[in-house]
């Protein structure tokens, strides 16, 4: 059975077709990032009225690339919450629309979950990221890590479609640290990937700067972000008051950077980054069996920030460290897309979770 799927929550228009839960016959992304550049993040306005734009043509474009029709189609899936409200209401009303005309299943996704469910995802037979031959099924029990610019959670999950969040950010989510810490070194929107690009560059010191870990209490599965991006601000303009690059009052700005401290900057800020984000997983790791009642089987970590150099390294590392099999989608189904909704839409729609044509946006994440 065919599924369509449609993503709106932030600043991509997205639509997908996916097969029997799994395999993705279309993915189709129309990004703005060019429309927010010059105000350094996403202007909520903008977003809806680009998805205005944007969502028929991607959708055809969609159904196009999978080779299908609207005859085809089983149902349709759309990402409900959490996002921007103006932008979830374009994919909701399209989605409802089709599921109303073609009398459709309705599938309402949760868009953190469904980054989750990203690496279980297969492309032209290949599947993507797995790093072993086990079914998915026996992946669970199973933590689940999501790092996005809008979220950052650790997740117990017994399937797909039931898990539970034992941990998150207490303040920024991950991407966001980024895309400030990026803004902060004069870099351009989306601060993220050019951050890493710049971190990456033959020669940058990790260890030239120390930016602070947020370990909060010892069993503690939450994280913070704020205090390491408040800490790139000091560290390029100094502190406030001090004149510690210069006279008394004076702060000093990334123009007067050299490269070397810019691309050291960043390689120390995202080294700090990863290294919270892993003190908790290996935290959570660690606390698995007293959280789930069971060993752990695996590891699903999803997100636009899961498209990181470092980060996809150091996880590779931690599951091989304990022989846990992981799903770390590649960089472009880690970041916002279509195919996770029509996917985790499918697992949904298969356990008779479908939506009616009351279905509301929702700003926040349920768990
Ligand atoms: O999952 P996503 O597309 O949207 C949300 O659901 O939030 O994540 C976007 C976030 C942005 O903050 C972006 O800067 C970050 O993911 N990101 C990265 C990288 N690629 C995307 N952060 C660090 N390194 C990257 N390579
Ligand atoms: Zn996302």
């Amino acid at each position: 059975m065919l599924l369509l799927g449609i993503e709106s929550s932030c600043d991509e228009t997205g639509a997908a077709v996916v097969r029997g839960a799994r395999e993705v016959l279309s993915n189709v992304t129309a990004s703005q990032h060019e429309l927010h550049e010059e105000y350094a993040g996403v202007v909520p306005e903008i977003a809806s009225r680009a998805h205005v734009e944007a969502i028929v043509p991607v959708v055809r474009r969609a159904l196009a690339d999978a080779g299908a029709g609207f005859a085809d189609l089983g149902g349709i899936a759309v990402g409900h919450r959490p996002g921007l409200v103006g932008s979830l209401l374009i994919g909701i009303a399209g989605a409802k629309a089709l599921a109303w005309a073609l009398g459709l299943p309705l599938v309402g996704v949760d868009h953190v979950h469904a980054h989750l469910y990203a690496g279980l995802l297969e492309r032209g037979g290949a599947r993507g990221g797995r790093s072993d031959e086990a079914g998915g099924d026996r992946l669970f029990p199973a933590l689940g890590l999501v790092v996005s610019g809008g979220h950052t959670s650790l997740y117990v999950m017994r399937s797909p479609i039931e898990l539970e969040r034992v941990g998150a950010t207490i303040d920024d989510a991950m991407g966001e640290a980024f895309d400030k810490a990026a803004t902060i070194l004069g870099l351009a929107h989306p601060g993220g990937p050019n951050l890493d690009r710049l971190a990456s560059t033959p020669g940058a010191d990790e260890r030239a700067h120390r930016f602070p870990i947020a370990r909060l209490s010892r069993e503690s599965l939450d994280m913070s972000f704020s205090g390491l991006k408040t800490s790139m601000l000091y560290a390029v303009r100094g502190l406030p008051g001090r004149g510690e690059h210069g006279p008394q009052g004076y702060e000093r700005t990334h123009a007067e950077l050299s490269e070397e401290e810019r691309r050291d900057l960043a390689a120390s800020f995202r080294r700090a980054a990863v290294d919270a984000v892993l003190l908790k997983l290996e935290r959570a790791l660690g606390r698995f069996e007293e959280l789930a009642g069971g060993p752990c089987r695996g590891v699903l970590t999803g997100g636009g920030v899961t498209a990181n150099s470092l980060l996809r390294r150091e996880l590779g590392r931690v599951a091989a460290e304990r022989g846990l099999p992981l799903r770390l989608p590649p960089p472009d189904l880690c970041v916002d897309n279509a195919a996770m909704i029509a996917g985790l839409g499918h697992e949904l729609l298969a356990a008779g979770r479908t939506a009616g044509l009351t279905l509301a946006p929702v700003p926040t994440t349920a768990c």
